[in-house]
């Protein structure tokens, strides 16, 4: 045999020599729940280790991540059921959880990069990312609020615009509100191909936001299609999107190496919430070595052709050195 694969696999010095792709803090964009009140800490049931925060917890998180070279946040409030309207007016209200926690955390740590969810669901009474009339979402009017939502999450201090809701012409809608009010500099990373997924289970929980009647079926992607996924990256790109996000991350490493392949600009993977949940589950069976599969995990994105990955996860792996 001429070639002998395995010499480049026969110490530790060459693996590492050889290794084609890294993790590093640098990728890792950090999920945090926030919540109403003072000094609140509350454990989400379905994802062991992850809190829900109320502004003056999420300033010493925020801190004790920064330390660890974690700087990118991405926020999601848990709203009082009792602000909930058909037409989520308290996501774009003066004022709010959501515009607080950003404006708190950009002034103490202006280096962070905040992250934030441009969707209606977890102000909405319907639990839907759009109006909904007669059982139907409504689209172009729902357009309107994901505008004045991006505006008020931009003069918070908001780095990164992220539109979660699947609307069609939601980035170029976005990028125009936010061009016309000054904020050329803030980005839009599109949750470009975003599936009707299981996987969000968790998530719903620790924000209460899981919708009232029926499904998602009628706006996010249906999991059987890939080359839809390409009609969605190349309107995004078209838009003025900055990021192409594919969410979940695990069940669609495929979707994330086709559009790596097929568009110049950064592809962030969103490792959802029961994908953390099947992990800690298993690893509190004693089912699974929670290192080595976490930063499997965190590797895979990587190397289907993620820059960015979003994950519940990205504390722990540098608290407890695994990258
Ligand atoms: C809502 C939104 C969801 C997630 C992020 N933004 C849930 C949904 O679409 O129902 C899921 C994130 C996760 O599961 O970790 N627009």
């Amino acid at each position: 045999m001429l070639q002998r694969p395995r010499r480049n696999r026969k110490s530790e010095v060459i693996r590492q020599m050889v290794q084609e792709t890294h993790v590093s803090a640098a990728n890792l964009i950090f999920p945090l729940f926030i919540v109403e009140g003072a000094n609140q800490k509350t454990e989400v049931s379905s994802m062991p280790g992850i809190y829900r925060y109320s502004i003056d917890n999420l300033l010493r998180e925020v801190e004790s991540c920064m330390k660890l070279g974690l700087k990118s946040f991405d926020l999601f409030p848990n709203i009082d059921e009792a602000l909930k309207d058909q037409y989520a007016t308290e996501s774009h209200r003066d004022g709010n959880l959501y515009l607080r926690a950003i404006s708190a955390v950009k002034k103490e740590f202006p280096e962070a990069c905040v992250v934030t969810d441009v969707a209606m669901d977890p102000y909405s009474s319907d639990g839907h990312d759009g109006i909904v009339q007669n059982g139907e979402i409504l689209n172009d009017e729902t357009l309107e609020v994901l505008g004045k939502m991006a505006l008020a999450h931009a003069r918070a201090g908001a780095d990164i615009i992220a539109p979660s809701d699947m609307m069609d012409g939601r980035v170029g809608y976005i990028r125009n509100v936010l061009d016309d009010n000054g904020f050329t500099g803030v980005s839009i990373m599109s949750y470009t191909a975003k599936y009707a997924s299981a996987f969000y289970g968790p998530f719903r929980d620790a924000l209460n936001s899981a919708p009232k009647f029926g499904d998602k079926k009628s706006y996010q992607m249906n999991p059987a299609n890939q080359r839809e996924a390409l009609i969605e990256a190349e309107l995004d790109e078209a838009e003025g999107a900055d990021f192409l996000m594919v969410k979940p991350g695990l069940p669609y490493l495929d979707v994330i190496k086709l559009l790596k392949d097929n568009t110049e600009l950064p592809i962030a993977a969103y490792n959802v919430s029961g994908e953390y949940a099947m992990i800690k589950a298993a690893v509190q069976n004693g089912w699974l070595n929670e290192q080595r599969s976490v930063t499997e995990v965190l590797l895979s994105f990587r190397r289907a052709g993620a820059s960015a990955i979003l994950t519940y996860h990205a504390k722990e792996v540098l608290e407890n050195k695994w990258l």
